[in-house]
């Protein structure tokens, strides 16, 4: 039996998992809640060496897990890993400690210094880098968060004076910490701010622009060979061959290895991602254009038109931590079902701001409609609308974008909200899409595992697709007329919320 492994690194958790390489099978997995940090309104910190803790603690776990199941850990051929995107670490080099907490990507600190820098753009506009990198100016991405803590942590200049700086997403971290390699994958690298998308390397004009060393970057390699291999521990020796930013290896968990195939994943935020081939197209819309992957240093890279939502599975944890009106997220969906509809009462949970199609750090949320007979009930299912809402303006997104009739008809889903089927149905109405689910839950992960074992040559591209992964199809049951009618409100509610924290 060949096993293939992945880390995979969450906003709100770490986990490690290990699937059989010819059915996708998971055979046993670990997870660990991992702290966010709020120091301040709008900040997001992680504790990296927590991160870098929870993961060797869940790889320990699974072993164990595994060993109880009869099978040893030398089966295992291939690590891969799956990252939260865009969050930003700072270390040093001699003594591998972090230099500051991580800058989580929702975190919003760096917008005073994203209008600064497009005020010094020849545009004045978030899109003059839109070309080259598909992003927009943004706090969302690492380049202004790097840049934040070069001018406000004295340690990040004073390391970097002594020689001793690095920089990486969670991808960098965690591979350098387990096998002391300095890298980065091409997927991960789209979300810097940095990468000049077309040449796939970094930018020197982004590195000027935003006055950051070029020399610190980690190098940047495709998402599927052997970058280094685990240093100790009970995988020591195995390769670890493969890495993607979660959502990226979503992408490839679904199978959405063809042009014009789709998923949208419900983690902590949602993202929803396009596959749109070998040449980049630069969205008018508001998406993003991200690399989806390279499978080996000389295969071709794929893109992806992005939406990217800050509302999703944070929306749950915050009506559980917050306003405690359940105790377990899989209450939402009993709690939902009592009501038949949400009495008038729309719910924009913009706590960060909201991303695709607005770009709008300063939206905050809000909640609109109440009566007298509003009840928790009515504010749990306007969030779970909330969510599809927002999904609902990235298909419209995608489609504008594509500008060839093409449609959406069928989107794949993960992430932990899927599991409530009454959200799921909630998604084809407000969306007006075929939604599926996979029979893979864990689909980041096992997206991460294919990367790597194709890195480590334990399975082909083809091997991997002659699996199905179909489970559940649910199929709109609203008409066109309830759906524009219901969007329109959305899109009123939104308003409200844009531009509030100025
Ligand atoms: O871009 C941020 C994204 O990668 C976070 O993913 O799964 O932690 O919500 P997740």
């Amino acid at each position: 039996m060949v096993l293939l492994s992945a880390i995979d690194q969450g906003t709100s958790s770490s986990r490690f998992l290990v699937f059989e390489a010819d059915t996708g099978e998971l055979v046993t997995s670990h997870q660990i809640e991992v702290r966010q940090l709020f120091p301040a309104a709008g900040w997001v910190e992680m504790d990296p060496m927590e991160i870098y803790d929870t993961v060797i603690s869940c790889i320990q776990k699974t072993i164990e897990k595994l060993e109880n199941l009869g099978i040893t850990a030398d089966e295992i051929k291939s690590v891969g890993v799956a990252n939260q995107r865009e969050t930003s670490i700072v270390w040093d080099k001699t003594t591998g400690k972090p230099l500051y907490n991580a800058i989580v990507w929702l975190d919003t600190r760096t917008s005073g210094l994203a209008d600064e820098a497009i005020s010094r753009t020849q545009s004045k506009s978030k899109d003059e880098f839109r070309q080259k990198t598909g992003l927009p100016i943004h706090p969302y991405f690492s380049a202004l968060k790097l840049r934040w803590l070069f001018e406000n942590v004295p340690e990040v200049k004073e390391a970097y004076k002594s020689g001793n700086l690095m920089f990486g997403t969670v991808d960098t971290w965690l591979i350098w910490k387990l096998t002391g390699a300095y890298v980065t994958d091409v997927s991960n690298a789209s979300r810097t701010l940095l990468l000049d998308l077309h040449k796939r390397k970094w930018s020197t004009e982004l590195c000027e622009f935003f006055d950051l060393p070029m020399e610190i970057l980690p190098e940047i390699k495709s998402s599927a060979e052997v970058y280094g291999y685990l240093k100790n521990g009970p995988l020591e020796g195995v390769p670890l061959s493969g890495c993607l930013g979660d959502q990226q290896s979503a992408m490839v968990g679904h199978q959405c290895l063809n042009a014009g195939q789709s998923k949208n994943t419900y983690g902590t935020g949602t993202f929803m991602l396009c596959n749109i081939g070998t040449r980049p197209i630069i969205s008018k819309n508001g998406l993003l254009t991200t690399v989806g992957f390279q499978f080996g240093a000389d295969s071709p890279v794929v893109y992806a038109l992005e939406g990217s939502g800050s509302i999703g599975g944070n929306v749950v944890r915050f009506l559980r931590d917050n306003f405690k009106f359940i105790q377990d997220a899989k209450e939402m969906e009993g709690l939902c079902r009592k009501i038949q509809d949400t009495s008038g009462v729309y719910f924009v949970p913009s706590f960060t701001g909201l991303y695709t199609p607005y770009w709008d750090s300063t939206a905050r949320g809000t909640i609109l409609g109440l009566t007298q007979v509003s009840q928790r009930e009515h504010i749990c299912l306007a969030a779970l609308r909330a969510v599809a809402f927002q999904s609902a303006e990235m298909v419209a997104a995608v489609e504008q974008d594509l500008d060839n009739g093409t449609k959406v008809t069928t989107l794949k889903v993960d992430g932990g909200m899927i599991a409530n089927k009454l959200f799921n149905e909630i998604q084809a109405d407000i969306m007006g899409v075929d939604i599926v689910t996979p029979k893979i839950t864990e689909i980041s992960g096992w997206g991460a595992a294919v990367a790597g074992g194709i890195g480590a040559q334990q399975i082909s591209l083809d091997e991997f697709l002659e699996q199905s992964s179909e489970d559940n199809r649910y199929t709109p049951q609203k008409d066109e007329q309830w759906r524009s009618k219901e969007m329109a409100r959305w899109k009123e509610a939104v308003k409200r919320s844009c531009g509030w924290a100025t």
